[in-house]
């Protein structure tokens, strides 16, 4: 029988880069790993939890033990969410495209030999995590957002927790001399309602462990 704290909770993971098409053979896409996310869930499976991973093309497997839902692009990725709620808990850990391509082709685009240039236009995609943050009905016990930022790190992720509703931030520095974008290591600052928690630097394993842990006590 599954053991563990989070035995019978149901725990959604979003994680990876997505792919915006351009169209059937282009796109555009963003340098997330999915590291961080897989090593989240992969802690959070470990705890016992009934796992929902939602990933984007990443460039890690996925974890054993776990449902994984592949997605592309950012609508994909919110459809995806909904599908798998309800959840216990949320954790937001992809690096969604903020802009997707206004009208994909359906074709693909040719160059004519005329030298005119393909001009692309960009739409707003939804976010994902402010979505289900402010759900009305249904929305997850704990949902935990992730911040990437590269100055005034604290400040701007209490900013972004408060703008999308959500009970946790994990901020951290991804300046490129911290080398974390990529890296085998992260260090975050944990933000919930009582203030901003700073973590040593840690491999990511090693922030996936300690964070489930304090999920697992949240759910207790
Ligand atoms: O706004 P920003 O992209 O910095 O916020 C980061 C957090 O929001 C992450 O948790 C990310 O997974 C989530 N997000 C999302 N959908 C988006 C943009 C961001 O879920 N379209």
């Amino acid at each position: 029988l599954a053991g563990g704290p989070l035995a019978g909770k149901h725990v959604l993971v979003t994680s990876g880069p997505t792919h915006e098409p351009i169209d059937p053979v282009r796109y555009i896409a963003n340098r997330s790993s999915g590291a961080q996310g897989t090593a989240i869930a992969r802690a959070l499976a470990g705890l016992g939890a009934d796992v929902t991973f939602v990933t984007g093309p990443a460039d890690v497997a996925p974890p054993q033990g776990v449902r994984v839902v592949e997605v592309e692009s950012a609508r994909d990725m919110l459809a995806a969410v909904e599908a798998a709620l309800p959840a216990d808990a949320a954790v937001f850990a992809a690096a969604v495209a903020d802009w997707r391509v206004a009208s994909a082709s359906d074709r693909k685009i040719k160059k004519d030999g005329s030298g005119s240039l393909p001009v692309l236009e960009f739409a707003e995609n939804p976010d994902i995590l402010a979505t289900v943050a402010q759900m009305k009905k249904g929305r997850p016990g704990l949902v935990v957002g992730f911040a990437a930022e590269t100055d005034d790190v604290v400040e701007n992720a209490t900013a972004k927790r408060a703008r999308k509703g959500c009970d946790w931030i994990v901020a951290n520095d991804v300046s490129p001399a911290t080398g974390i974008m990529g890296g085998a290591e992260n260090a975050i600052t944990l933000i919930d309602e009582t203030g901003a928690e700073a973590w040593p630097r840690l491999s990511k394993a090693e922030v996936a462990t300690r964070l489930a842990a304090r999920i697992a006590e949240a759910l207790a």
